[in-house]
């Protein structure tokens, strides 16, 4: 029986085809390419020396996932498949909707008439808005969400909540990311954005690179330490192999889970940038910039119950993020083209 991942080209999605196939799982991937290169399961296959099976389709064409369905024995679905710039997402709320929002209802449908009712789902940190306490834990009410890609987030969530409680043959895991950062020790796959990066650690990497000048920290009148914003940055390894832990858990048959996947540790953006200079000796120039909209001071995890019911812990720290960030931004300058 095989895994189906769809999203799997991608950034997350890779690292976690690589920690599927160490673990012994056999995997097929789905993906458009809409962001992401065919080469990023090239590099997986080298690193795991197995060949990874990719179907290159698109979650909103039925017809093409069925013939996946048919050809392949599936059991269980880990769905990274979706839109992710929050700030394209303001500028294409349509795209963002019609994506996310109806290639998971097609997914979802192609998967209950194959009778395949388990599955992963990538959600984020953003469901809880501005945290009124932190750590948050999964206890901690959703909060207004600011933009359309946060939005299917949550409304995913309601979906696969819905459809669990309709039929509790169902088994969804809600995984609620942090920040995810860093690279495989290989150097060889990675976070690899098109165009000027939005978020912190590429945009320090192609800083660090020499691409791009020097870094706009955004803000530093908010209410934390430094006054810089304060987030849980998370060894995309680390999340990769929560999702293992989450297929594992999939086979107790636990209905519907919540569990938040980061490290419990805040880190203000100008310690990243502090911690990057450490790990890497690179120094980083940057300047202080008005507050980006939509931003909120302090956003951290409590990611016991993931401890707890998972058996999963975060085991990497900021300089190893910061190192194996660097390591695949200096090896691969333009990503996966040549
Ligand atoms: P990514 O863009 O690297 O990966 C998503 C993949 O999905 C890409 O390979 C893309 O080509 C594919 N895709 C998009 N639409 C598709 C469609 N209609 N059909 C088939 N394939 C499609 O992003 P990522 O960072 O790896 O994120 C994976 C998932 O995790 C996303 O759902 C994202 O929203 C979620 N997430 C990411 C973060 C983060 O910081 N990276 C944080 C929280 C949640
Ligand atoms: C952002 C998204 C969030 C998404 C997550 C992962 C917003 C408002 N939130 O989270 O929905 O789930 O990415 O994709 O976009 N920063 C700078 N300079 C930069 C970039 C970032 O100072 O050039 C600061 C930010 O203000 C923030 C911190 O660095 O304090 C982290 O930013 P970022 O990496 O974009 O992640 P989030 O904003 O936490």
């Amino acid at each position: 029986m095989a895994i189906l991942v769809t999203g799997g080209a991608g950034f997350i999605g890779s690292h976690t085809v690589v920690e599927l196939q160490n673990a012994g799982y056999e995997v097929v991937v789905v993906d458009n390419l809409s962001n992401s290169s065919e080469k990023s399961l090239k590099r997986v296959e080298e690193i795991t020396g197995k060949p990874v099976k990719f179907y290159r389709a698109d979650i909103l064409d039925k017809p093409a996932l069925e013939e996946v369905f048919q050809k392949e024995s599936i059991d269980s679905c880990i769905h990274f498949a979706g839109l992710k710039a929050v700030g394209e997402s303001v500028q294409k709320p349509w795209e963002y909707y019609y994506n996310n929002i109806t290639g998971t209802l097609i997914l979802l449908d192609v998967m209950r008439k194959h009778n395949v009712k388990n599955i992963v789902f990538s959600s984020s940190a953003t469901v809880y808005g501005a945290p009124e306490v932190v750590p948050i834990t999964e206890e901690c009410p959703k909060g207004e969400i600011t933009n359309p890609y946060g939005q299917t987030k949550g409304m995913l969530e309601q979906v696969l909540t819905d459809i669990y409680k309709a039929d509790n043959e169902w088994n969804v895991i809600l995984l609620r990311y942090f920040n995810p950062i860093g690279a495989h020790k290989s150097g060889k796959i990675g976070e690899n954005p098109n165009g000027i990066p939005n978020n912190l650690m590429p945009y320090i990497t192609q800083v660090a690179v020499g691409k791009l000048e020097k870094l706009g920290v955004f803000g530093n009148d908010y209410d934390t330490p430094d006054g810089t914003g304060v987030r849980d940055y998370i060894h995309v390894v680390d999340l990769a192999k929560g999702h293992v832990k989450a297929i594992e858990k999939v086979k107790e048959n636990p209905g519907l889970k919540i569990y938040n996947l980061g490290t419990g540790i805040g880190y203000s953006v100008l310690d990243i940038v502090k911690n990057f200079e450490e790990a890497t000796g690179i120094s980083i120039p940057y300047e202080i910039k008005p507050r980006r909209a939509g931003d909120i001071a302090t956003n951290y995890a409590d990611a016991s119950l993931a401890k707890k019911e998972l058996g999963w812990i975060a085991e990497n720290g900021i300089k190893e993020m910061c190192q194996d960030a660097w390591r695949w931004q200096s090896q691969n300058p333009n990503g996966f083209e040549e």
